[in-house]
């Protein structure tokens, strides 16, 4: 069995806190003392870090950086040989081992299915080491099974080995939210599968957070998964130090050293992009008309307007197209035939990275933000995001440099 500890985790009952807060104050983990007194380096060395509650950490590094030994030192499979963890400011290690773990879902870094159990059996584990009666077990297995996307009436009954890696992944994310547990520790939950079905689960992960709130800290060594999933991101180096703790926005734009600006690539401007939507971007303006409406003055309105375009609507103001300045008749109405290209549709939710790449690709390189129902609401241009991502990066510096004193 690679771990005998999935995940004993409180009962679901309504006192159950759904979120609490985690601090690591001055913790040190050296797996060999002698070692240590030569001046070798733990594997964790003197980490802080306190994470609010109901937030997403990622702990981020290279392989064997420490992030495995740092999560495995909140529910105490391992002891740190130095400092405190604190759950909702209480000391982890004045609590009692099964109680304490009761309250912490644990995904591990290999999922740790029991290949002879059902799925089912699976991830219905912890309830059944709580005693649950049977009908509730199952109960609760089947529910969470549709809540990570697998339809209960085809897995259930089946084993781990028939099924995918992403579907094994999934299990064992079921598994460790079985008994709703405040706090959840992932070790590289995603990290088997492929691009496409990773992207995938990362946004249900995401979904399922809106709902659960829980304090969460996942390990990952891919950087781009911990800036879409961390509100907070730890960046490690060798030796379990950490180099940066912060939000991904900031960890990108204003790198704390040159380690954490290698880490993170020199692509890191167009990663930021990833972390802005339409929404957060003061949308400008173009020339509109309505279809049947009078040519003469849309005319003279795109004319004194800077774009040599008008953006035609229909009659609930959902964008038609673009008719150029130069095809605008001088009299008679507006209608769809003027109309010579397009461009893409955004809504508030588009981040800046498909925007631009939408955009790149687009007869017309202006994006038009649509709201919920498909009516105008303003348009996005390349040089608006390219604006954008220059401020963010001067003021996130100016934070930083103000935080760094
Ligand atoms: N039980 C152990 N005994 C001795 N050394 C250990 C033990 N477990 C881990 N280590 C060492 O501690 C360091 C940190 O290991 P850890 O498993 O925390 O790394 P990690 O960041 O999770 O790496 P990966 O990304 O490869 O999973 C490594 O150098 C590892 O070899
Ligand atoms: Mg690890």
């Amino acid at each position: 069995m690679p771990d005998p500890t999935p995940t004993p985790a409180a009962n679901a009952s309504s006192s159950t806190p759904h979120a609490a807060t985690v601090e690591f104050d001055h913790v040190t983990k050296t797996y060999d003392p002698r070692a240590a007194k030569a001046g070798a380096p733990g594997a964790v060395n003197d980490l802080s870090l306190s994470i609010p509650a109901g937030r997403i950490c990622v702990l981020v590094g290279p392989s064997g950086c420490g992030k495995t030994t740092s999560l495995k030192m909140v529910n105490r499979l391992i002891e740190p040989t130095k400092g405190r963890i604190l759950l909702d400011g209480v000391d982890v290690a004045t609590r009692d081992v099964t109680e304490l773990r009761r309250g912490i879902g644990y995904v591990i870094q290999q999922t740790g299915l029991f290949p002879h159990q059902t799925i089912e059996d699976n991830v219905a584990t912890v309830p059944r080491l709580l005693g649950w009666p049977k009908a509730r077990q199952k109960e609760r297995a089947q529910e969470l099974l549709g809540v990570v996307g697998l339809d209960p009436s085809r897995y259930a009954r089946r084993y781990p080995a028939q099924l995918s890696g992403g579907e094994r992944q999934r299990v064992g994310v079921a598994r460790a939210l079985a008994a709703d547990p405040p706090v959840m520790l992932m070790d590289e939950p995603f990290g088997a599968v492929d691009p496409i079905v990773r992207e995938r689960l990362q946004n249900e992960f995401l979904r399922l957070q809106e709902q659960l709130a829980k304090t969460i800290l996942f390990v990952t060594h891919d950087i781009d998964e911990a800036i879409k999933l961390g509100d907070v991101v730890a960046v490690f180096r060798d030796g379990g130090i950490v180099e940066q703790f912060a939000p991904p926005a900031e960890i990108l734009a204003a790198p704390a050293s040159e380690f954490v600006a290698r880490f993170v690539g020199a692509d890191r401007g167009l990663k930021r992009l990833s972390l802005t939507r339409v929404n957060d971007v003061e949308l400008g303006h173009a020339p509109t008309a309505r279809a049947g409406d009078g040519a003469a003055d849309a005319r003279e309105r795109t004319r004194r307007n800077e774009l040599p375009y008008l953006l035609l609507l229909d009659a609930e103001d959902r964008p038609i197209g673009w008719v150029d300045e130069a095809r605008l008749p001088a009299e008679g109405q507006l209608g769809d035939r003027l109309v010579s290209a397009t461009s893409p549709l955004l809504d508030r939710r588009t981040t800046l990275k498909d925007a631009l790449s939408m955009l790149l690709d687009a007869d017309v390189q202006i994006g038009v933000v649509v709201d919920r129902r498909g009516a105008y609401r303003g348009i996005i241009t390349v040089e608006q995001i390219a604006g954008f991502t220059r401020e963010t990066a001067r003021e996130a510096q100016v934070r930083a440099d103000a935080a760094t004193g």
